[in-house]
C-alpha cells in the first residue's frame, strides 16, 4: 500500500472512530468518516463524513459506493461503531437485541460484504475489526454484547482466510478498557428484573439502572489506542489475527482461555497439550 491512504471509519463521532479519523488524517491519510447524526469533527480538506446507521443494509452498501468514489479506492475499511447493552440475558427484549445484533455484528457484515469485492479489484486492503477482548470470554448481564462480538470474531476469522488471496487482511482488534462513552453515556440497559438485583449489585455495587453518569470510565485514551491501530495498519508483516490493545488486555484474554481449556479438560478425551 501507499504511504498516503484512503479510509472509511465508521461510528467516527465519539470516541474511538473520532480518534481514529482524527489520527489517520494527522498521517496524511484521506478519511470518509461515517456518523449517524450528529457531527463532531473539524473540517479538513481530506475529509469527507457521510452519514451512516450500519444497522441499514442498503444504507451501508451505498456508504461504501461513496467512498470509493470520493477516494477514488478504499485501502482500509474500520467498523467500528458499535455499543453495550447491560441486562441479564432473560431481560433482554426483542427490540433491544435485533438492535445490537445489526449494530455490532450485521453493520460490519454488510460494510465487509460492500468492500471485498472492491478491495479485490484495487488489488488488496485491509478490513478492520474492532472487536473487545469480551469476544473471548464474557461477563454476566453482558451476554448479549460478548454474543455480538463473539459473532463478529467468527466470521471474520473465515473471512480473513477467503479474502487473503485476494490480497486483502483481515485485523481483529480487542481492545481492554478504553476511556471513552461506551460504559458511560453510550451503554444501553435492560428493563431490570428484580431476579438479578443480587447479581447487578455483586458485579457493579448498586441495582441501579441505568448507571449513574459519573466520572470517565478509565482505560486506556482513545488517542493512544488509535496510535496503536494505525501502526498495526503500517505493519504490513504482523502475522496476527487478533492484536490486543491496552495493557489489561493479555490478562483478560488469557483467564478467558484459561477457563475454557479448564473446562474442556473435564473431559477426559481432551488433552490441553
Ligand atoms: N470503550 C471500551 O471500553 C471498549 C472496549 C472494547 C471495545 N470497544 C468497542 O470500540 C468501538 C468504539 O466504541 P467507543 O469505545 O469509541 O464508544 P463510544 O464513545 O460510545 O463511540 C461509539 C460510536 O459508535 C456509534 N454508533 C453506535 N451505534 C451505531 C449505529 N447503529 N450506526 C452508526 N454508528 C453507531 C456511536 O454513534 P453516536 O455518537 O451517534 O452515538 C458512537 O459514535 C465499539 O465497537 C465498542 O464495542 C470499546
Amino acid at each position: 500500500m501507499s504511504a498516503a491512504q484512503s479510509w472509511m471509519i465508521t461510528g467516527a463521532h465519539r470516541g474511538l472512530g473520532r480518534a481514529l479519523t482524527l489520527a489517520a488524517l494527522e498521517a496524511g491519510h484521506s478519511v470518509v468518516a461515517t456518523t449517524r447524526g450528529e457531527r463532531s469533527l473539524p473540517e479538513h480538506e481530506r475529509l469527507l463524513v457521510h452519514t451512516l446507521d450500519v444497522r441499514d443494509r442498503e444504507a451501508s452498501h451505498r456508504a461504501v459506493q461513496t467512498a470509493a468514489e470520493h477516494l477514488g479506492r478504499i485501502d482500509v475499511l474500520v467498523n467500528n461503531a458499535g455499543y453495550g447493552i447491560i441486562g441479564a440475558i432473560e431481560e433482554a427484549s426483542e427490540a433491544d437485541t435485533r438492535s445490537l445484533v445489526d449494530t455490532n455484528l450485521l453493520g460490519p457484515l454488510w460494510l465487509s460484504q460492500a468492500v471485498i469485492p472492491i478491495m479485490r479489484e484495487q488489488g488488496g486492503g485491509e478490513i478492520v475489526q474492532i472487536s473487545t477482548v469480551g469476544a473471548v470470554g464474557t461477563m454476566p448481564l453482558l451476554g448479549l454484547y460478548n454474543a455480538t462480538k463473539w459473532g463478529l470474531e467468527g466470521f471474520s476469522e473465515a473471512m480473513a482466510a477467503e479474502v487473503r488471496p485476494f490480497g486483502i487482511r483481515v485485523s481483529v482488534i480487542e481492545p481492554g478498557a478504553l476511556n471513552t462513552d461506551w460504559a458511560g453515556s453510550s451503554m444501553r440497559f435492560s428493563a431490570p428484573a428484580s431476579a438479578y438485583d443480587e447479581l447487578r449489585t455483586q458485579l457493579f455495587g448498586t441495582t441501579e439502572v441505568p448507571w449513574p453518569q459519573g466520572e470517565p470510565s478509565g482505560g486506556m485514551a482513545a488517542d493512544d489506542a488509535a496510535g496503536l491501530i494505525l501502526a498495526r495498519v503500517a505493519a504490513q508483516d504482523d502475522q496476527r489475527l487478533r492484536v490486543l490493545v491496552g495493557d489489561d488486555a493479555p490478562a483478560q484474554v488469557r483467564a478467558a482461555l484459561d477457563l475454557r481449556l479448564e473446562d474442556y479438560a473435564r473431559d477426559p478425551r481432551f488433552s490441553p497439550e
